[in-house]
């Protein structure tokens, strides 16, 4: 019985475990789970979203006290459209973000970054430049473009003296998505160096419609496209993602001819994860039918989160002053519109709930929006429960160890815990 470790990624004369820890905003995926992912010889992912917020946690910087103050002003108005970013700090955040967990990089793994399309922070083309270009600069190993058709961002660094050797790819989610880049991409004479196939069952936003994501299935689509690519002659590493939950699951698309496997929920529960520890029980303990696909996201896309998720119904006040990463070209956000409808019809209200969107900048900042995998309920089976009640928290090593040499299902138990100091 074969396990992930009988396979390898192959990017030119580099081998890699073929395990990808995929992006997770706002600071998820931190630093320290892609560093360890890359010790281990897998790819880890950083993610840009938010980045200014990312750095003033991790470097103690004033980019979101500063661009808040800027425009306080703007605070009560409805009108978001002035609220910009300015770029040359925009570039400061990612390149110290970026640069930083390069520098801190050990093994023989990789550092991406996971950069998404629809952070249009009110300039789309202008910001994504200079977020891909600042990435590059600061030695990124590779981005993968995310949440988005990315028709246009090749060739906003095709100048870039990195543009033929970073490693760049996509994530999509349907063969047709697909075609779309490639034709963009084919112009540039710069084919993907990876394409990761995200399939509906996870986390995040996702490529399929809130109501019919169930009629899909991540095995079809990743045998549809590598049929596409076959026929086309194109030999781009194909990358399956969303609910591979075991190692064998993984073996499963490594043996039908995919290059790696992407995960992502299986890492949410572990010390380097981002997430507060409360709120890594909340997925330990999460049920089945807790697990819920909503449009409650500004960006337009359905994403998947727990029931519990503060953000669900929360009526704040939007924060674009302070973050804005959600404003489209014109200065509105869904979220915005929808507040403002509440505000209309509830002139008196002292608290107000807004059900159909919500502040999503603020509540992925603060850890409020829970999104997570379909099979989110399963971690519990995944570690030990504690004399308190609660779960082990794992380490990433044990979770990215498991994937590379679980056979038959078996999903391996971290050590016990040894006694407290004051036990
Ligand atoms: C908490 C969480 C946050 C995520 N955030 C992002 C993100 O910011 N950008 C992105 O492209 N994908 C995001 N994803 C998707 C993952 O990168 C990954 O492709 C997917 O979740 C893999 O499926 P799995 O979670 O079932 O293993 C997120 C997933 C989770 C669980």
């Amino acid at each position: 019985m074969r396990s992930v470790n009988d396979f390898r990624l192959r990017f030119g004369k580099q081998e890699l475990v073929p395990i990808v820890c995929g992006g997770m905003g706002v600071d998820i995926s931190t630093a320290g789970l892609a560093l360890e992912v890359a010790r281990l010889g897998g790819i880890g992912h950083i993610s840009d979203a938010m980045v200014q917020t990312v750095s003033d946690r991790r470097f103690h910087t004033q980019f979101v006290k500063e661009k808040a103050k800027l425009y306080k002003y703007n605070v009560a108005s409805a009108d978001k459209s002035g609220v910009r970013f300015d770029l040359d700090r925009l570039a400061e955040a990612t390149q110290m973000h970026v640069g930083r967990t390069m520098e801190a990089k050990r093994g023989d793994g990789m550092i991406f970054v996971n950069c998404m399309e629809k952070l249009t922070m009110n300039a789309p083309r202008d910001t994504l430049r200079v977020r891909l270009g600042a990435a590059l600069d600061a030695g990124v190993d590779g981005i993968t473009l995310s949440a988005g058709l990315h028709l246009g961002s090749f060739a906003l660094i095709e100048d870039h003296p990195r543009f033929r050797d970073a490693k760049l790819g996509i994530i999509v989610s349907s063969l047709r998505a697909l075609q779309l880049f490639l034709r963009k991409s084919a112009r540039l004479d710069r084919l993907p160096d990876f394409i990761v196939v995200e399939g509906p069952l996870a986390g995040g936003h996702l490529g399929f419609g809130a109501d019919d994501w169930n009629r899909f299935d991540l095995r079809t689509i990743v045998a549809e496209i590598a049929r596409y690519l076959q026929a086309e002659q194109l030999a781009i590493p194909l990358i399956p993602a969303g609910g591979i939950f075991t190692g064998s699951d993984a073996v499963s698309f490594l043996e039908d001819g995919a290059a790696a496997v992407q995960v992502a929920t299986r890492f949410t529960v572990t010390r380097e994860c981002g997430l507060p520890d409360k709120i890594k029980q909340e997925y330990f303990r999460s049920t089945e039918d807790e697990v819920v696909v909503n449009t409650i996201s500004p960006t337009g896309y359905p994403m998947r989160m727990l029931i519990g998720s503060p953000a669900i119904g929360a009526g704040i006040r939007p924060n674009c002053e302070a973050y804005g990463y959600l404003l489209d070209s014109s200065g509105n956000c869904a979220y915005v519109t929808a507040y403002n409808r509440e505000v209309a019809l509830h002139p008196d209200a002292k608290k107000l709930s807004v059900q159909d969107k919500t502040c999503l900048c603020t509540h992925m900042r603060n850890f409020d929006c829970w999104t997570c995998g379909h099979y989110v309920y399963r971690l519990k089976d995944t570690s030990r429960r504690l004399p308190d009640g609660s779960y082990q928290v794992l380490t990433a090593e044990h979770v990215f160890r498991d994937y590379q040499f679980s056979v038959d299902h078996e999903v391996a138990l971290p050590a016990h815990p040894g006694p407290s100091p004051t036990s």
